[in-house]
């Protein structure tokens, strides 16, 4: 199939030699890898890139990218069956499509890309489904994650927008919006227990808010960066701290500082159930 390209896109060769696709127009910038449809940069127009990216990340096919936006699909963390696939799923392995891409009225730029079911099949996911991710740059950027059961029984995932954000430094940083909201605790052996105020990072931390679909801000003392969502019933917030730093090859042993995630997710709880013929977006908008 051919596209036609506006002329704030352009195709290339990014790190590592994989396919990328660049956006520039007077709005902001984005860099976007097809494998994973991994956005690895975001940078409003006069300001500096929010998302955050490993100098140790991979480039390279069927390895996950360290940093920006890792979409999880369709289950969140470890293999739920225990068959030793890959953490966080298959749909950030695999190689995506570009299907569209549109200069909008309003001077943004909107990008998308599809996985096609075959790809993600191997190994493990035995039903028919149908996966876009839509990408939308402009002062903030929008990215919707779009899960359609295009099979003939239900359909249960996880998902979620993995993202990655840039910090002067995250023992500094606070977020606000999950206040009074319930989280698992993950590294305190899965305790449920309530954010009491803001959150501040004090060691490795690694949590699942949930129910909310509010917004959180990130506040670093430099800047205040914006984080809404839709269609997402949990907000993951994980930095790893030292020990957890060091032992990730892909990841900076001194990097933890300059980072932090929050992730617009659905799991735990509160998978995504799918019924023949229906469709879920997941949705994050930064800035
Ligand atoms: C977070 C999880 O979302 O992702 C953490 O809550 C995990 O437990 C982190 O360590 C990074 O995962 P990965 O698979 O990219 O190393």
């Amino acid at each position: 199939m051919t596209i036609a390209i506006p002329d704030s896109v352009t195709l290339d060769a990014g790190k590592g030699g994989l396919p990328r696709v660049r956006v520039r127009n007077a709005l902001g910038a984005a860099e976007i890898y097809l494998d994973g449809a991994h956005v690895t940069s975001f940078t409003p127009a006069g300001g500096a890139d929010l998302l955050w990216m490993s100098a140790q990340s991979l480039f390279a096919e069927g390895k996950p990218i360290r940093g920006g936006i890792p979409l999880c699909w369709p289950w969140f963390g470890p293999d739920p069956k225990g068959l030793g696939r890959t953490g966080h799923g298959v749909a950030r392995l695999a190689r995506w499509t570009p299907v569209a891409a549109a200069q909008l009225h309003d001077g943004r730029t909107r990008i998308d890309l599809a996985l096609d079911p075959c790809a993600a099949t191997a190994p493990g996911i035995d039903q028919p489904f149908h996966l876009d991710l839509t990408v939308i740059v402009g002062r903030e950027l929008e990215v919707r994650l779009t899960t359609v059961n295009t099979g003939r029984s239900a359909l249960t995932i996880d998902d979620a927008l993995h993202t990655y954000f840039a910090v002067r430094d995250v023992r500094s940083t606070t977020i606000t919006g999950l206040e009074g909201i319930g989280y698992v605790d993950k590294v305190d052996g899965g305790a449920r227990k309530v954010q009491a105020g803001a959150i501040a990072f004090t060691g490795e931390t690694d949590r699942v808010y949930q129910p909310t679909a509010g917004t959180v801000v990130i506040d670093d003392g430099v800047r205040r960066i914006r984080v809404a969502k839709a269609g997402s019933a949990a907000t993951v917030v994980w930095n790893p701290w030292t020990a957890k730093a060091k032992a990730m090859a892909d990841f900076g042993d001194d990097e933890w500082p300059g980072m932090l995630c929050i992730e617009a997710a659905n799991c735990l709880d509160a998978p995504i159930h799918l019924l023949p013929g229906t469709a879920h977006t997941t949705t994050q908008v930064i800035g």
